[in-house]
């Protein structure tokens, strides 16, 4: 909780409220950021924190917001590794709320001298602009970078400038796509400016706007931009759900290396325990409900999980099956199709996806130690 009890009256107007699928998408955000981190301040000399639509850090009730998370875990990590530089890059079209979440940052990072902070008060679409010419960028260039765009809605974002962005700077992205805004908007006559920013928007990306499942639509607005950005190669989506069970946005992921669709999905298992997208929870079971059961919590659990990742794992065993058959493919490119395609990650794949097809579906080629990048496998007929 951050003390909000100097703010002022109009300071304190311009926070957010905050609901339960925001405090979850800071607590995932933030879990994801810590991993980053941490590689980071292992095998690069700098890192960097990029959050283009920040908030003031602070909700109505005090609550942390994500820019808030993650500089707590940069300082354990600045003064664990002091002879590493971090930087901290924040946007927010409100100056209201860049003064508030710099007056926050300023003071919990006081005395830490290997972070560099900087403020940005632009549209988000202006701050894609400067950013390219900024001296951070060329500062940054050696740093792993990762950059954090979480808008109201999906119409703010010019797609074309952020791409430009990302292809100026080397960064991951993660980028919060609001399927809610597209699916209400898409075809409203009745906010034709809105319908136009969204519909200008994903014809510049080359998306088919008459496409009426939402999610094939957002699954092509996923590779098309993965495909724009040219140091980016993987791009993988968590999705969150209203209490009626209908997508409100989803994260979207987008890095250049495998490693990190690893490490996101690793924090996927860690937030959501490997639930394939997160719900409100007035749709869960109520508080007190009990199960009639048998068994214990512990074994419920463990039987759920066995079961999610059988069933990820029986999705991807079909998907190679069709994409692959009678062809010879390495365990990297079945780590890949996994990683992209399910919510499997690197250490469930021998399990749930090698294991079941050997000897039926799956032939081994190659001699020597199994389930390494370098082995080969035929695809049964
Ligand atoms: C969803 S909130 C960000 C929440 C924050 N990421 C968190 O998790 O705590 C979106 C923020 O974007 C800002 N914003 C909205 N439109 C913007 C624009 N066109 N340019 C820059 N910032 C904008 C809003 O003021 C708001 O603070």
């Amino acid at each position: 909780m951050i003390d909000i009890s100097n703010l002022s009256k109009s300071q304190l107007k311009v926070l957010d409220d905050v609901k339960e699928h925001t405090l979850k998408k800071g607590d995932f955000v933030a879990e994801y950021l810590e991993e980053f981190l941490y590689v980071g301040a292992n095998k690069w000399n700098q890192v960097t924190y990029i959050d283009a639509m920040s908030n003031a850090g602070v909700y109505r009730c005090g609550t942390e917001g994500t820019s808030i998370k993650v500089m707590r875990r940069m300082i354990i990590l600045a003064k664990k590794y002091p002879e590493k530089q971090f930087n901290f890059i924040v946007n927010d079209y409100k100056l209201e709320k860049i003064e508030i979440l710099h007056d926050i940052l300023e003071k919990m990072k006081k005395g830490v001298s290997n972070i560099s902070t900087w403020y940005f008060n632009e549209d988000v679409n202006d701050f894609f602009n400067v950013m390219q010419t900024h001296d951070t960028n060329r500062l940054f260039q050696s740093a792993l970078s990762i950059t954090f765009i979480d808008p109201y809605n999906y119409g703010y974002i010019d797609m074309i400038k952020m791409i430009e962005y990302m292809n100026s700077r080397r960064t991951e992205l993660i980028l919060n796509l609001f399927t809610s805004d597209i699916r209400r908007n898409l075809r409203n006559e009745q906010a034709k400016n809105h319908m136009k920013m969204i519909n200008d928007s994903l014809t510049s990306l080359g998306v088919n706007t008459s496409e009426e499942d939402i999610t094939v639509l957002t699954n092509d607005i996923a590779t098309r931009l993965r495909d724009a950005m040219k140091r980016i190669n993987f791009a993988f989506r968590y999705p969150f759900h209203n209490n009626i069970d209908q997508e409100i946005y989803s994260l979207l992921f987008l890095t250049g290396h495998i490693k990190g669709i690893k490490k996101f999905k690793r924090a996927i298992w860690k937030t959501f325990d490997g639930s394939d997208r997160f719900v409100n929870s007035k749709n869960k079971m109520p508080e007190g409900a009990t199960q009639l059961s048998l068994l214990d919590e512990d074994e419920i659990e463990k039987i759920e999980h066995f079961y999610k990742k059988d069933l990820q794992g029986k999705e991807m065993i079909k998907l190679i099956k069709s994409e692959f058959k009678g062809k010879d493919i390495w365990y990297n490119d079945i780590e890949e199709i996994v990683l992209e395609n399910s919510l499997l990650g690197d250490n469930h794949i021998v399990t749930y996806v090698i294991k079941p097809m050997l000897g039926k579906e799956l032939t081994k080629l190659t001699e020597g130690k199994a389930y390494k990048g370098e082995t080969l496998y035929r695809v049964g007929e």
